[in-house]
C-alpha cells in the first residue's frame, strides 16, 4: 500500500473524511505537505482528548484540603527583609532567569497578533505589554547590576511576528544577547464533532498545546542546557498579560529557599467565590490548582476559621521553579484540558468561516498541573492592586480598561512612596 492509501485508511478510521476530500483536491506539493503533517499527528491521542470533552469532571471533595500560605502584608519589616535578603543573593550572583509564556492565542482579547504586541493605553502614549515586561526586568537588572537572561516562549504560529516585533522595537532596550525566543509544541484543533479544523493554508489547523508545554519545550529547545551553562539556579515563569507582574520578587524567592522547596507561587485573594480563576489547595497531600470550572459551587463558597474563603488563594501565573524542578517536570506528561474557543476554518466548499461564538476545542496542558509532582510548595499571598492587572477580555473585567487603571494607580502609588522616601 502506498503512503497516500495508508493515510486515507488512517483518516477513515478516525472519521476525518473531510481531510480525505481535501487531499483529493490538492495539487501535488500541497498534498505532500499535508501528508507530512498528517504523519506527525497522533490521531489516537486527539480522538481520546475529544472524547474526554464529553465527560463530566469529578472532584473527590474528601481528599481536598486548604493549602498553607504566607501573607506578605502580615510580615513585619524584619521578616520581609529576611526573605528579601535571601532572594537578593541569588540575583546578585546572576543565578536567576525569567521565562515569559507568550504562546497563547489571546482569543478573548481579540487582538490580531501576539498578545505581547498589544498596546495598553497607559499615560496617553501607551505601552506594549512586552515593553512593560522589559521595564520590570530592567529595574531588577539595575538593582542587582546583572542582566537577567530572558526567555520568551512563543507558539509556532506567532514566533515570526513576535521576533519581528521585538527586533523592530530593538527589544525595548533590553540587551539582545540576553533574550532568547523558543517555540512550544502544538496540537490540532477539533470541532464539536471531533473533526480536525482546516486552515486557510490548506493544512490541519494546530494551536499551541497550553502553557504547561513550557517545561518540555524548555528542555527540547536546549534552553534548559543554556540555563545550566549560565549557572542559573532559579527560574521565574510568568505570563505575558499581567501589566504589573513582578518577575524578580525576592520575597517569593526567599520564601522558597527558606522553606526548602523547589517550587513557589504568588497568589492573590480571590475577589469573590465566582471569580474565574484557579485556586490553590492540597489534593491527596500534594499542592494543586483547581480551575474555576472544576471547583464545585459549595467548595467555592466555603469559609475557613478566619471567615476567609477556604479555597481563596488564586493562581496568577506567577511561578518560580528551581532548575532541578524544571528538569524533573520536563520529563513528566502533564494532562490536557480542553478549552472551547473561537477558531476560523475552511469549510468543505473552501470558504473561510470566522465564527462569532466558540466552535472548537483547543487542548492545553496547564502550567499548574506540574504542582502535584511535588510534595510541597511555598505560596506567598501578594496584594491584588500591586500584583495582578490581567489583560484577558476585550472589555469588562480583566480587560485593557481595568489593567490600565490598575497600572496607572500602581505607578502613582510608587511615585508617592518614592517622594515620601526622598
Ligand atoms: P491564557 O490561558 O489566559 O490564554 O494564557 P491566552 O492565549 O492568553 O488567552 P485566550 O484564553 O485565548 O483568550 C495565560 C498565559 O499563558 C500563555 C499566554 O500567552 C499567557 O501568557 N500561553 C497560553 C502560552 O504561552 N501558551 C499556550 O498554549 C497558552
Amino acid at each position: 500500500m502506498d503512503k497516500e492509501q495508508e493515510i486515507i485508511g488512517l483518516l477513515k478510521t478516525y472519521n476525518q473524511e473531510h481531510i480525505i476530500n481535501l487531499l483529493h483536491k490538492l495539487e501535488n506539493n500541497e498534498k505532500q505537505d499535508l501528508i507530512k503533517q498528517i504523519e506527525q499527528i497522533d490521531f489516537h491521542q486527539i480522538s481520546e482528548l475529544y472524547e474526554n470533552t464529553k465527560k463530566e469532571l469529578e472532584i473527590n471533595e474528601n481528599k481536598i484540603e486548604k493549602i498553607n500560605y504566607i501573607d506578605k502584608q502580615k510580615l513585619n519589616s524584619k521578616e520581609l527583609e529576611e526573605l528579601e535578603n535571601i532572594g537578593d543573593e541569588v540575583l546578585k550572583h546572576g543565578e536567576y532567569a525569567v521565562v515569559t509564556m507568550a504562546g497563547g492565542q489571546g482569543t478573548r482579547l481579540g487582538h490580531t497578533g501576539p498578545k505581547g504586541t498589544f498596546k495598553l493605553d497607559v499615560y496617553g502614549k501607551g505601552k506594549y505589554l512586552f515593553e512593560i515586561l522589559v521595564d520590570n526586568l530592567k529595574e531588577a537588572n539595575e538593582k542587582y547590576q546583572k542582566v537577567i537572561p530572558w526567555y520568551i516562549m512563543t507558539s509556532k504560529e506567532n514566533y515570526e511576528e513576535t521576533k519581528n516585533f521585538l527586533n523592530k522595537h530593538h527589544y525595548f532596550g533590553y540587551p539582545q544577547k540576553s533574550v532568547t525566543l523558543f517555540i512550544q509544541g502544538d496540537l490540532p484543533l477539533v470541532d464539536t464533532e471531533g473533526k480536525l479544523l482546516i486552515g486557510k493554508d490548506k493544512k490541519i489547523k494546530e494551536a499551541s498545546n497550553g502553557n504547561g508545554g513550557v517545561f518540555y519545550s524548555l528542555r527540547e529547545s536546549g534552553i534548559l542546557a543554556d540555563m545550566k551553562n549560565r549557572n542559573v539556579k532559579w527560574i521565574f515563569i510568568g505570563s505575558v498579560d499581567n501589566a504589573i507582574l513582578k518577575m524578580a520578587d525576592t520575597s517569593l524567592l526567599g520564601l522558597a529557599i527558606k522553606q526548602n522547596v523547589e517550587i513557589a507561587s504568588k497568589s492573590v485573594v480571590k475577589a469573590n467565590p465566582k471569580e474565574r480563576v484557579g485556586v490553590f489547595c492540597k489534593m491527596n497531600g500534594h499542592p494543586k490548582v483547581i480551575e474555576y470550572t472544576e471547583l464545585p459551587e459549595e467548595m467555592a463558597e466555603e469559609k475557613d476559621e478566619n471567615g476567609e474563603l477556604k479555597y481563596g488563594e488564586s493562581h496568577i501565573m506567577c511561578n518560580l521553579f528551581s532548575i532541578d524542578a524544571i528538569e524533573k517536570i520536563s520529563k513528566e506528561p502533564l494532562i490536557y484540558h480542553s478549552a472551547f474557543k473561537k477558531n476560523s476554518y475552511i469549510n468543505e466548499e473552501g470558504k473561510e468561516i470566522i465564527p462569532k461564538e466558540p466552535n472548537s476545542y483547543k487542548f492545553e496542558a496547564f502550567i499548574f498541573d506540574c504542582f502535584p509532582f511535588f510534595d510541597d510548595m511555598a505560596i506567598i499571598r501578594g496584594k491584588r492592586e500591586d500584583d495582578f492587572a490581567p489583560v484577558k477580555n476585550k472589555e469588562g473585567v480583566d480587560s485593557p480598561r481595568t489593567a490600565k487603571e490598575l497600572y496607572e494607580k500602581y505607578w502613582e502609588r510608587q511615585k508617592r512612596k518614592q517622594g515620601g522616601n526622598n
